[in-house]
């Protein structure tokens, strides 16, 4: 795991940005995991300014988000298709054929989980899967005791989970979605670099059992100790309870040049 500590959000979004447009300059058709939440925020302004300010180009990118919530209509201000149009890809030219999210309305469920890991392997697999985390450790929507094995298929969401979205639905928990589609934590790992962002006090517990705890199927994001390309990006808040936090810190200080451009490498 390479853990990369930045003093704020803000330059933790440009840190992780370099990584992603690094990986798109090198590889135009890059296909990419992509995330909702409010961490990739301010990542998805960066890339949004690399476009309109240098005209970098996404057109040839192809994207696979996460999850999705089960039963909101897609053009519901919080589903995740309606989130990912209004934060990342009205504002870059990406083809709209080129982008898949999860249907959380399909009449299958479970045909449309099998289509999308389908999907994944048909277009090459993931070069850079993006992830936030949980204050509960999940990533996607892989919640505590999810398989380690597991593929695209429908979860039930923690209430902890519900009660950190309801300020999405105006801090109300009995309008958050109680089911989701979400990606694997299998599905996750085979992707060749795994991207994950935390910021804030409320996600330093996650992220200290994530990096130098027990690998465990009770923190899924944990499960990227066996990923061989995971990079985790974290401001000063949410790395106040790793233990060897100094030494992160030295070793990319100290980290050679030769390294430098490995981070992505698929
Ligand atoms: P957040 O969510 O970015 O809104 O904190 C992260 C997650 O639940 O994966």
């Amino acid at each position: 795991m390479e853990v990369i500590i930045q003093p704020d959000p803000a330059s933790a979004s440009r840190v992780a940005a370099q990584i992603l447009l690094a990986l798109v300059t090198r590889k135009p058709n890059a296909v990419l995991g992509l995330a909702t939440g409010g961490t990739p925020l301010a990542l998805y302004r960066e890339l949004i300014t690399a476009h309109k300010d240098r005209g970098f180009d996404f057109s040839r990118v192809t994207t696979f988000n996460l999850d999705e919530y089960i039963g909101l209509p897609e053009n519901h201000p919080q589903s995740y298709h309606a989130f990912m149009h209004e934060n990342l890809f009205r504002h870059i030219n990406i083809q709209p054929d080129r982008i898949h999210i999860p249907n959380g309305n399909a009449p299958d469920i479970q045909a449309h989980c099998l289509a999308y890991e389908e999907a994944i392997r048909n277009a090459g697999g993931l070069d850079l899967q993006l992830l936030g985390i949980g204050s509960d450790g999940h990533i996607g929507f892989n919640e505590p005791t999810s398989s380690l094995g597991s593929r695209t298929r429908t979860k039930t969401l923690t209430r902890q989970t519900i009660e950190d979205n309801a300020r999405f639905f105006e801090n109300d928990p009995n309008q958050v979605p109680q089911h989701c589609i979400t990606m694997g934590i299998a599905t996750i790992l085979e992707a060749r670099c795994a991207l994950l962002l935390a910021f804030g006090k409320g996600k330093a517990d996650a992220i200290a059992a994530t990096i130098e705890g027990p690998l465990s199927a009770m923190i899924p994001a944990s499960a990227l100790q066996l990923h061989p390309n995971a990079i985790i990006i974290i401001d000063q808040d949410a790395a106040a309870k790793l233990t060897l936090a100094d030494y992160y810190k030295e070793a990319d200080a100290a980290k050679p040049t030769w390294q430098q451009d490995h981070a992505t490498a698929p």
